[in-house]
Order: C-alpha cells, then structure tokens, then sequence
C-alpha cells in the first residue's frame, strides 16, 4: 500500500506538471482524487490493515493527497494564466486600423421635392398640416359635392373598409380641405401632402399608391387671377424662371370654374416625345376656385368669403425636377437609383 500510494503521488504530480488546459486538468482531478478515483481506491483497503499500521498509512495517505491538491491549485493557476494570455491576444483591437464609415443614406428623391415645395409654401404664409389617410366617404366625397352615385364613389375605383361605403382609404388629398374649414380659422392659407389610394394597375405613369399634395386659401376677396399667380410663381421656383404653364379648363365636383395645370414637357421641351406621350406637356395639378356649395356645407358664407384650391401630384413633380422619366423607380427604392440624387 505505501508503494502503491507513493506511485500515485509520482504519477500525478508529473502529469499534473505537464498539463496544458482546464479540461485535461479536471480529467486528473477525477482520476486521482474523484469518488472513483485513484486514492479513494487505495483509502478503501485501509480497513483490511492491522490496527497499528493504520495511523501511519492514514498519515501518508493524508500527505499525498494535499500534494496533489498543492499541484492542482498550481497547474490551475497555470492553465488559467495561459488561457487569459491567448484571450487578450485573439482579442487585441488594434485602434490604428482605420474605421469603417457606416453608409449614412440620405432623402428620397421625392421627398427632396417635397421638403422644397413646402419651403415655398411656407415663405408665401402657408401652414403644413396633416390628415388621416384612412377617411370618411363623406369627407372624401360628401362634403366635397360628391353625392352618392357620383362616378368616382365606384367600388372598381375606390377601397372601402366596409360594406356600406362609409371608411375608405382616402382617394385625394381634398378631404383635407373639409377638415381644414372644420377647424382652422379664417382666413386660411394652408398645404396638405400625403398618401392617397385608387384601384389602378402599376405603370410608368400610375400607382395604387401615390403621394398628393393638396392646398387652399380662403379669404375675402379671393380671386382665379391668385391662384393663377401662386401656382406659377411655386412652379418656376421649382423648375426655373423661364418655365412655361399651360391652364386648361376641367371638371372637379368641389371646384368652380376649375382647370388642370400642365408644364412643358422637360424631356423633349413641347415638341412631343414618349415622356409626355407626344403632347409637349406633362399634367401636374388639378386646381380651381371653392365651390359656393362647398363652403356652405363647411358653414362659411360664400358672399364674404373666396377660396381656391389645388391638388399637386407628388410623383409627377419629383420626377419633372429631376427628369425621372418612369414612376416605378420612385418606389422600387433600388439605391443605384436613389443614390444619385
Ligand atoms: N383632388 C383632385 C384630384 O385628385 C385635384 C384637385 C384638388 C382639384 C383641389 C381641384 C382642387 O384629381
């Protein structure tokens, strides 16, 4: 027993002495000193020694125990010395390389146009303000002299929410002008962009999804010749001073007289090309001066007051400031195509 006790002591302090990662060391911790292991082995056949050795043995086999701990709390220290050194080096950050500039983005192309056309607005004394694109029919189409039966109320043109036609994801910006009269006082002067919806297919020229921005002033006194002024001084700021507008007379259920505002064609500049489908003028806003009816229902008297209103289409003019000659770039958000503007 004293050889076997002496061997296990050789044994494992030179293999603890040679030992390299935590996971070898555990290994001969649980086989020399485990509940299975080396020593326990040894210590069970002390009872089978005559009574007068056993103090002795116990003794030794005391002493070669805390060896092997002594040597296991030294190797641990070692193997753990080493594992932080390997750390540290794998995770060196070398401060001299040079960092990685994170890709900012910027404005859309759209927005770039609308963020420039409120700046306009803005100057000229109008307020932004903002609105539900999820609308009552009766302020899309009611309150704006479109009584049931009108064409445009169609479920082949419009989405409802329900079955009676009363929510729907709003189809113009012109709402706006309702909730306008509803709320702000007189005289107004406001710009109301965002999101409006129809039931069209994707092309180059349309979308289920587009942007408008509306606008109206109401005052005392307010005439066509007005609005006629604002829109064309808005639009050469936009597109430049020598910028030709064309004034055609239309129809719109809330406007009277009203007319759509077209502006040369920037692609073949009017002689006639597939940008503007051969016409020389691209179509950019409906306008026209407040029904008397629509002020009515909106309670303001139409013998004191005058307004007018317009309807811009976002899209078409982005893509006219920046000769975007398809609809579809402007929501594919491919950034080759973002990134040049
Ligand atoms: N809401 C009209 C449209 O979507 C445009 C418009 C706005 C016309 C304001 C007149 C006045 O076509």
């Amino acid at each position: 027993m004293r050889e076997q006790l002496a061997k296990i002591r050789e044994d494992a302090l030179s293999r603890l002495a040679a030992v390299r990662d935590s996971g070898e060391l555990e290994e001969l911790r649980v086989r020399y000193l485990g509940k299975k292991g080396e020593m326990t082995a040894v210590l069970k056949q002390m009872g089978r020694l005559p009574a007068e050795e056993r103090p002795d043995m116990g003794k030794l086999a005391n002493e070669v125990r805390a060896a092997i701990e002594e040597k296991l709390a030294e190797a641990k220290k070692r193997v753990d010395a080493q594992a932080l050194e390997l750390k540290l080096r794998a995770e060196t950050v070398d401060v001299t390389i040079p960092g990685r500039v994170p890709d900012i983005g910027h404005r859309h192309p759209m927005y770039i146009a609308l963020d420039e056309m409120k700046e306009i607005f803005i100057g000229m004394g109008f307020t932004v303000v903002d609105g539900p694109e999820i609308e009552l029919a009766e302020l899309n189409f009611d309150r704006l002299n479109a009584e049931e039966g009108h064409p445009s109320r169609d479920w082949s043109d419009t989405f409802y929410f329900d079955r009676d036609s009363r929510v729907m994801l709003r189809s113009q910006t012109s709402p706006m002008q309702v909730r306008a009269m509803d709320t702000l006082p007189l005289p107004i002067r406001m710009v109301a962009p965002g999101r409006v919806y129809r039931k069209d297919e994707v092309d180059a020229t349309h979308s289920p999804m587009f942007h408008q921005v509306e606008g109206m002033v109401i005052d005392r006194g307010v005439t066509m010749a007005d609005l006629k002024g604002t829109l064309n001084t808005v639009i050469r700021k936009m597109y430049g001073e020598n910028t030709q507008t064309r004034f055609r007379p239309h129809h719109f259920p809330f406007t009277e007289p009203s007319c759509e505002v077209d502006v040369q064609c920037h692609k073949c500049g009017g002689a006639g090309c597939p940008t503007c489908k051969g016409e020389g003028w691209i179509e950019l806003l409906g306008a026209g001066m407040i029904h008397p009816h629509v002020l009515e229902m909106a309670g303001i008297d139409p013998d004191v007051w005058s307004g007018w209103a317009f309807g811009f289409g976002l899209e078409r003019t982005a893509m006219r400031r920046f000769k975007i000659d398809d609809l579809r770039l402007i929501f594919e958000n491919d950034v080759r195509f973002l990134e040049q503007f």
